[in-house]
């Protein structure tokens, strides 16, 4: 291949640096913020340091959703690459009904959880410092029910991550595009 050709399809095709972290950070930040949530949901009622598992979840939610929105903006001002020429129409269908998935469910986790821990009659007061508002009052019944949903989005966030990083594996392990590279810092 000419050396010229394939720098210019490396320049045309990548996501800009801004796209590219964002990406890693709302990554980390929503591992971080699930695996202490998993951790939670299993210790029992009368575990110590319960709270402080309860409290860093919630920090790190609250987090992981402004780093989501400051996503969300960066999307906007800078538009993705356009899919590889590489790719079948079925795998570029694919790839958008999944992206938009994980956009609704990353955006609706957080929201979730912070309702659920107004429900429950907590306030959330960031790193022990920031006191936030309650946008609504304490409720039983609706806690449970929010409870339900915020486990079931994450199951399902969970889910169409997993799916989303094999198909970014296979396309690098065995494929071998450049579709995980264009989604790489450099
Ligand atoms: C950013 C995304 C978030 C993710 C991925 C996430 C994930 C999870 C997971 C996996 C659980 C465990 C459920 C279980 O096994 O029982 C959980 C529980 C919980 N989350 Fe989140 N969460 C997020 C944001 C938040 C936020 C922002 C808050 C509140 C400010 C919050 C409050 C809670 C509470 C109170 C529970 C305990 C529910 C219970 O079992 O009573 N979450 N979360
Ligand atoms: C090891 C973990 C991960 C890998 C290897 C990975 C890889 C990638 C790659 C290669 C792309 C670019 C796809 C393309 O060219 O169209 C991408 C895009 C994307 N990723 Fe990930 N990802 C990971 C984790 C996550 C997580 C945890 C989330 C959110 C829950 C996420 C959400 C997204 C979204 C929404 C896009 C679409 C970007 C856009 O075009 O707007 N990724 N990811």
């Amino acid at each position: 291949m000419n050396i010229d050709t394939r720098m210019d399809t490396t320049a045309l095709v990548r996501y800009s640096s801004a796209a590219v972290l964002m990406h890693w950070l709302v990554a980390l930040a929503l591992v971080g913020t699930a695996s202490a949530g998993l951790i939670l949901g299993d210790l029992p009622e009368e575990a110590v340091g319960r709270q402080g598992w309860f409290d860093w979840h919630r920090w790190l939610g609250v987090s992981a959703f402004v780093l989501i929105l400051v996503r969300l903006v960066v999307r906007a001002l800078r538009r993705p690459p356009p899919a590889l020429v590489s790719w079948p129409r079925t795998q570029r269908l694919l790839a958008h009904g999944t992206h938009a998935a994980l956009y609704l469910l990353m955006v609706a986790a957080p929201i979730s959880g912070y309702l659920l821990s107004n429900r429950m009659g907590e306030e959330v007061i960031l790193f022990g410092a920031l006191p936030l508002p309650s946008v609504v009052g304490a409720d039983h019944a609706q806690m449970q029910l929010l409870e339900r949903f915020h486990l079931w989005i994450n199951y399902a966030l969970m889910a169409v991550a997993g799916l989303h990083i094999v198909a970014a594996l296979k396309h690098h392990l065995v494929d071998r595009d450049a579709t995980l590279r264009r989604m790489w810092f450099g």
